[in-house]
């Protein structure tokens, strides 16, 4: 009544004549413009001067969602432009505080744990499909420690083994599987290299039990335990929804398998042998500082959060390489010349000791994770207000972050700089040889500094420019493993195929719309079986 009363007699009577979906439409309408009329009002005259700029929005809650989740890179670089390495952006209702450049990257990634808080950002998303006990759903402290057995069961010999049993597997997919069954055709590189990667990190890094069941039981588990990755799960991985409720019966079921396989080898005698190099069994035998042997319960927590980080970004990582390989056979004639002069004429089995004289194939990958790292942004909590000085467009700023912004940081934008990588979208490989034209502008300079966490001594790296494994106290424990996995299966996919963009074919763009960024799917090439694989 209140309302109409300020109408005028013609306005009132139309607003009574409406049906009533009208008068809700209406409603709606006006709680809009009202919503989209504070949230200016709040960014011209409510701006809090020692905060960082924030990044223009018009709608309240959404703020700069649609622009960050379609094209982050796109995002970051056009608001450097305009307010420079440091601004905050609305994401789904939370304040983000993007810090860029190579400062940016090392107050983030290197901020004291005092300051900057992991696990209160990715628990809600992460527990609920790793399982309790690990990782975020502990202290750091903890998390520390399981990372340190982690990189420890990481030893020479594991990786020994795991090179032969990952080529052994991609040979076989290649000449046995179903993909590749003719001698040319097409392949759909996006779903291919999943099933690739599972095999080869469940063959070596999970043991041959899980390995078998990827061939049953684990494939349809493994789908819906991910489908808790969903974006939507950043806000509703509590929300009693069916792929929430699949995603809790997958991982009990896991959980349980993976007891399983623990109790069945402790009820076999529990005694390693040699060539026993899986991750189950150095998590079997490892014991917190406090004295407490590691639980069943949290080894298997553990095997399915190293398979689950493992995954995405692997199967992610390989779908590029082929890719970008594909669209330069060169390359791929590059590769094999490379093996054929270093390891001989005759391409002997692949071994750990003779990838590590593969050049060119380590930079392949090095390469495709300058652009295609998986991973684009990276969280952390504010936990007590920091201080930062930005370059701006024009001069420097000193900026206040309070406790209530989320701090992101993007080192996938110093990676793609002109200061740091000449022409950098441009994918060459050859760019990490030393005098190339377009070598790494810092190649041999970076100082390395060194840093235990409490997993033992790791590059501090985050005042380098390239950092697609992360830096600091989080950074990836997978990184060697996925060098081995990746480098082994591109080693031998080398070998037995020749790969081809369909003519007339762009490189696909990415994928941005799940947690891991990817190829847009379909990505379709050509491929040619070699005539001596
Ligand atoms: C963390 C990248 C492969 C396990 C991270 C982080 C990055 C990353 C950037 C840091 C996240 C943060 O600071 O919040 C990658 C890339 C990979 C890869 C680019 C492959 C190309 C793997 C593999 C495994 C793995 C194969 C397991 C075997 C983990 C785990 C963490 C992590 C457990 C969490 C560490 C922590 O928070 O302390 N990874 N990763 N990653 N990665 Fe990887």
């Amino acid at each position: 009544m209140g309302l109409l009363a300020t109408l005028s007699k013609p306005a009132e009577r139309l607003l009574v004549s409406l049906p009533i979906w009208q008068l809700a439409l209406l409603g709606f309408a006006a709680f809009l413009v009202l919503c989209v009329a504070w949230n200016v009002v709040r960014q011209v005259l409510l701006k809090d001067k020692n905060a960082p700029p924030e990044v223009w929005s018009w709608f309240p809650v959404l703020g700069n969602t649609i622009w960050y989740g379609m094209d982050p890179f796109d995002f970051f670089f056009t608001c450097k432009e305009k307010y420079g390495d440091v601004f905050t952006f609305i994401l789904l209702g939370r304040r983000v505080t993007v810090c860029l450049g190579t400062k940016g990257n090392e107050f983030i990634l290197n901020g004291k744990l005092k300051d900057v808080n992991a696990e209160e950002i990715y628990t809600g998303l992460t527990t609920p499909v790793f399982g309790e006990g690990v990782v975020y759903d502990c202290p750091n402290s903890k998390l520390m420690e399981q990372k340190k057995f982690v990189k420890f069961g990481l030893t020479m010999e594991a990786f020994q083994s795991y090179v032969d049993l990952i080529s052994s597997e991609t040979r076989s997919f290649v000449e046995k599987g179903k993909v590749f069954q003719a001698h040319s055709g097409k392949i759909d590189i996006v779903p291919t290299m999943a099933e690739l990667t599972i095999y080869t990190a469940s063959r070596s890094l999970q043991g041959p039990e899980v390995r078998a069941k990827f061939d049953s039981t684990f494939a349809d588990l493994y789908h819906d335990l991910d489908m808790g990755f969903s974006p939507i799960n950043f806000m509703l991985s509590w929300a009693p929804l069916p792929h929430n409720r699949k995603r809790d019966i997958a991982q009990k079921k896991m959980t349980d398998t993976y007891m399983e396989i623990i109790k069945q080898r402790r009820d076999a005698g529990g005694k390693r042998e040699k060539g026993d190099e899986d991750m189950i069994w150095n998590l079997m035998g490892c014991t917190y500082k406090d004295g407490t042997p590691v639980p069943d319960r949290e080894v298997a927590h553990m095997m399915i959060a190293l398979l689950m980080a493992g995954q995405h970004s692997s199967s992610s990582t390989s779908s590029w390489i082929l890719l970008r390989l594909a669209t330069r056979p060169d390359i791929q004639e590059d590769l094999l010349e490379e093996q054929k002069r270093v390891l001989g004429e005759d391409l002997p089995p692949l071994t750990y000791e003779n990838l590590q004289k593969l050049t060119l194939n380590a930079q392949v990958v090095k390469e495709t994770l300058r652009l295609h790292a998986p991973i684009h942004s990276i969280l952390r909590k504010v936990k007590s207000p920091m201080t930062i000085v930005a370059n701006t467009p024009t001069t420097t700023k000193t900026y206040q972050i309070p406790t209530t912004h989320t701090l992101l940081s993007a080192p996938g934008v110093t990676s793609r700089e002109s200061e740091f990588f000449p022409d950098p979208m441009t994918w060459e490989p050859h760019r990490w040889d030393e005098g190339h034209p377009l070598a790494y502008t810092r190649m041999g300079m970076d100082k390395e500094e060194f840093e235990d966490y409490g997993y033992g001594m790791i590059s501090k790296g985050a005042s380098s420019p390239y950092l697609p494994f992360g830096a600091g106290r989080h950074r990836c424990i997978g990184e060697q493993f996925a060098y081995v996995q990746l480098g082994a299966v591109l080693a031998t996919i080398v070998r037995l195929v020749k790969l081809r963009q369909i003519e007339g074919k762009e490189l696909v763009p990415t994928d941005y719309s799940s947690l891991f960024s990817r190829p847009m799917a379909p990505a379709v090439v050509e491929f040619e079986k070699r005539e001596k694989a």
